[in-house]
């Protein structure tokens, strides 16, 4: 079984690295030359822990190859994943046009019968349009079948994710089409779940906006709780202890970033437009993130109503811990309210610093280590929960001109900052430590 892959972004890499990792050969197809090349010497593009080493061992064991030429990727293969990009449009619907240059180039290029397998997030009614894209131009008599098969892999665990996921989610119309996908996935050993087509399309949105519901909600709370003097990781731990509400995406924080959450919200709230339906709860939790992100300048204002030549540390740039991609991440909103309010801003991140260069305001300066960040600031902001700002030394916090830190993840518990005499403000729960504090979840 030769298996193609086009697309070589976060979903397409990890998938065709993943397939190879279970024995399968696969060719991953990418227009970036440049990419490709760093790709064949076992080079991840993005960091994803884990990825560069199954890379580097599929390569070797002949499993794994990457090209730029879609003939010589596709013509062979008996199974062509699609994993191109899905952009946001400025109406908040998803772009689709490298989707269509995906069937196009099958179109041109195959030289067998290909069952066509959309890992995209596309909107319900696109394999249907694939379908007939490939159909209507193709001039032999080859049969090309297609099959939804959404990705629900987490940046930063994409690898693991792969291996221990919940489900495998197979959307068909053939039996055939069922079985070859069903065998390809066998060995990842994760229950497999097969459907129609659109409904396989939609579980992809609605499991996305259901998550992103989860976290709205805990932050809602989490605001209400600061009103009250309750303490949201007390509450979330109570609540998650339910095994019909879960205990996974309660915390409470700054909000959702990243890639997939924020574009598919919106376009899912576009797809049920479409239909003339208003989805007018999944509008509400888009709007409470929004809100959510700007918090911790909220927070820092109570503090410090001038920031004017305030110098101000930000720990933590990428959307989540365990990546570099800073993509819809609250650092930018951030970053761009300090320097408006005339703050000096001096950032540390992990392992986002380089991509941060490329994305964030350009009077930000950056520092190589949370100490050095910290020195001499007047406060600290805390965007992204990474276990090295999590762990650390919190005598580190005595380097501040004044330590004042204001943790839009709380990282740390709220005795221990008063322990060291921080002053410390953080998300949904009370300034003092009166109350029992648990482990957070
Ligand atoms: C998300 C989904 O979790 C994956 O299942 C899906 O495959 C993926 O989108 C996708 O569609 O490709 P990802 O965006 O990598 O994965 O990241 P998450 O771990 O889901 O986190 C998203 C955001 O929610 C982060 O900013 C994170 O800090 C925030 N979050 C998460 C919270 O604020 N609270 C939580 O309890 C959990």
């Amino acid at each position: 079984m030769k298996i193609a892959v086009i697309g070589t972004g976060y979903v397409g890499l990890v998938t065709g690295v993943s397939l190879s990792e279970i024995g399968h050969d696969v060719v991953c197809i990418d227009v970036n030359k440049e990419k490709v090349a760093k790709m064949q010497k076992g080079i991840s593009p993005i960091y994803e822990p884990g990825l560069s080493e199954l890379m580097t061992k599929n390569i070797a064991a002949q499993r794994l190859s990457f090209t730029s030429d879609h003939r010589k990727g596709l013509q062979q293969a008996d199974v062509i994943y699609i994993a191109v990009g899905t952009p946001e449009n400025a109406d908040g619907s998803a772009e689709l046009s490298f989707v269509v240059q995906a069937a196009e180039n099958i179109v041109d290029c195959i030289e067998k019968d290909v069952i066509v397998v959309t890992k995209s997030t596309v909107p319900v009614g696109t394999n249907d349009m694939i379908k007939g894209i490939i159909q209507s131009q193709l001039t032999s008599d080859l049969k090309v079948e297609v099959v939804s098969n959404p990705e629900f892999l987490k940046e930063g665990s994409a690898i693991h994710d792969s291996f221990h996921g919940d489900r495998i989610v197979i959307g068909a119309d053939s039996e055939h089409a069922f079985n070859v996908i069903e065998k390809i996935n066998q060995p990842f050993n994760v229950p497999i779940f097969k459907t129609d087509i659109k409904s396989a399309e939609m579980i992809k949105y609605a499991s996305n906006a259901f998550l992103a519901t989860k976290i709205s909600f805990i932050n809602e709370i989490s605001n209400i709780c600061e009103l009250l003097g309750a303490n949201i990781e007390n509450v979330s731990t109570g609540m998650g202890l339910d095994q019909r509400i879960g205990s996974q995406f309660l915390k409470a924080g700054i909000g959702y970033g990243g890639s997939c959450f924020p574009k598919d919200t919106k376009a899912l709230i576009q797809i049920a437009g479409n239909v003339a339906y208003e989805f007018e709860l999944l509008k509400g939790v888009v709007n409470v993130n929004k809100k959510q992100q700007g918090l911790i300048i909220r927070k820092l204002n109570d503090c410090l109503p001038n920031l004017t030549g305030k110098k101000i540390a930000v720990l933590g740039l990428a959307f989540k811990p365990n990546t570099d991609d800073l993509r819809e991440s609250a650092s930018i909103l951030v970053t761009d309210e300090l320097i408006k309010q005339g703050a000096e801003v001096v950032a540390y991140d992990p392992i986002a610093m380089d991509n941060a260069k490329n994305v964030l305001n350009s009077s930000v300066r950056y520092a190589d280590s949370i100490a050095e960040a910290i020195e001499n600031s007047d406060a600290a902001l805390i965007l992204t929960d990474w276990d090295e700002i999590k762990n650390v030394e919190l005598s580190v916090f005595n380097k501040m001109k004044t330590p004042l830190v204001i943790d839009g993840r709380n990282c740390f518990l709220v005795k221990d900052m008063e322990t060291h005499g921080i002053e410390y403000r953080s998300i949904g729960r009370p300034v003092a430590a009166k109350q029992i504090e648990v482990t957070p979840i």
